[in-house]
This record gives structure tokens, sequence and C-alpha cells, in this order.
């Protein structure tokens, strides 16, 4: 699968607003300031869309959907990848995200669980940690010095620190 990110163009908000609702994540600040989409696609179209928050060199990533007729044959892995080698481009350092269903794919992807507490300023001050993703949602870490993707890993990406 070839995939190719690119920046969200207006005619591609109310598919992304319409997946997130629908998928139950956050739609109320996609227009505000500080916030980058992707929409990724390959040879046969849509594969999803990903967002970046950008608070210094850490990164809140955001908004991982893949509409249900893609699903399951590794569209949101070249998802999260496409908007991952975006936030290397961008001088990222590490990439944090909540999440209360899909905690188990992010860790399929090389992220860790980490503790919502440990997040830096920048990024507890975020709409998402702040106040729009419930309390019990798991927090996840990616440290961007590491390769992408579990590419020496077995399930749960193994490996990693
Ligand atoms: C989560 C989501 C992006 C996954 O997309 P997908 O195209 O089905 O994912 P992939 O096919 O690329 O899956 C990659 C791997 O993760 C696993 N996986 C997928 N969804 C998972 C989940 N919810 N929990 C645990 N593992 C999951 C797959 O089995 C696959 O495993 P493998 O490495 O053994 O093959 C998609 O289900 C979605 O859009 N959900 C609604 C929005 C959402 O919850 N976004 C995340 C919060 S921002």
């Amino acid at each position: 699968m070839t995939a190719t990110a690119t920046p969200l163009g207006d005619g591609d908000r109310p598919s992304l607003a319409g997946l997130l609702a629908a998928a139950g994540l956050p739609t109320g600040d996609l227009t505000a300031a500080g916030r980058r989409f992707w929409r990724v696609a390959d040879e046969y179209g849509l594969l999803g869309y990903g967002g970046l928050e950008a608070h210094g060199r850490d990164g809140l990533l955001r908004s991982v959907v893949v509409p249900p007729d893609r699903r399951g044959r590794g569209a949101g892995r070249a998802v999260v990848m496409a908007v991952v080698a975006e936030a290397r481009r961008l001088g990222l350092g590490r990439l944090w995200l909540l999440t209360t269903g899909a905690a188990g794919f992010f860790e399929r992807l090389g992220f860790r669980r980490t503790e919502r507490l440990s997040v830096p300023p920048g990024i507890a001050s975020s709409a998402q940690f702040a106040g729009l993703c419930p309390d019990g949602a798991a927090c996840l870490r990616l440290d961007l010095a590491l390769p992408p993707g579990p590419a020496t890993a077995g399930p749960g990406g193994a490996g990693r620190p």
C-alpha cells in the first residue's frame, strides 16, 4: 500500500468531522488554531485522516480515523505512519495521545502506555487533555527518535523500550 498524506482541504473537513462524530471522537475544535490535519490516501482512495497539535517539540496525535469500510486491512497503520512522518518533518521529538478504544492499535505501532500525569505542560493544556477526552482514556506516547512502526517487532511491538 502506497500511502500519501496531503494537508486537509476545506472540502475534506465535513468528511473528517462526520467520521470522527460517528466514532465518538471530538469535533468541536477542528478549526481552532494550531491544529494540522492530513488526508491519507492510496491508489484506491481515502485511507483515513489524522491530525497533530504541536506544543514545542511535543505533539498531540489526534483525530486518527479510517472509514468503516476500509478498517481491518492496514489503513489505520498507514494513516498513523504517514502522520508520524509529518511529525518528524516538523521536528517533533515525541508524540502523545489519548484514546478510549484503540490503545491496543497504537501499541502495535510502537506507542507505549504512560501515566496521564506524565505529559508535558503544553500537551496537558491541550483541549483534548484538558477536557474533551474522558478521564478514563488511555494515554500513550511515541519517542520519535525510534524508527517508525514495529519493524522488527511482533505483536505488541516487543523489542522497544
Ligand atoms: C482505530 C482505527 C484507526 C484502526 O484502523 P484499522 O484500519 O482498522 O487498523 P489496521 O488495520 O491498520 O490495524 C493495525 C493493527 O492494529 C490492530 N487493531 C486495529 N484496531 C484495533 C483496536 N481498536 N484495538 C486493538 N488493536 C487494533 C489490528 O488488528 C492490526 O494488528 P496486526 O498488526 O496484528 O495486523 C479504526 O478502527 C478507526 O478509525 N476507529 C475509530 C476512530 C478511533 O478510535 N481512532 C483512534 C483514536 S484517535
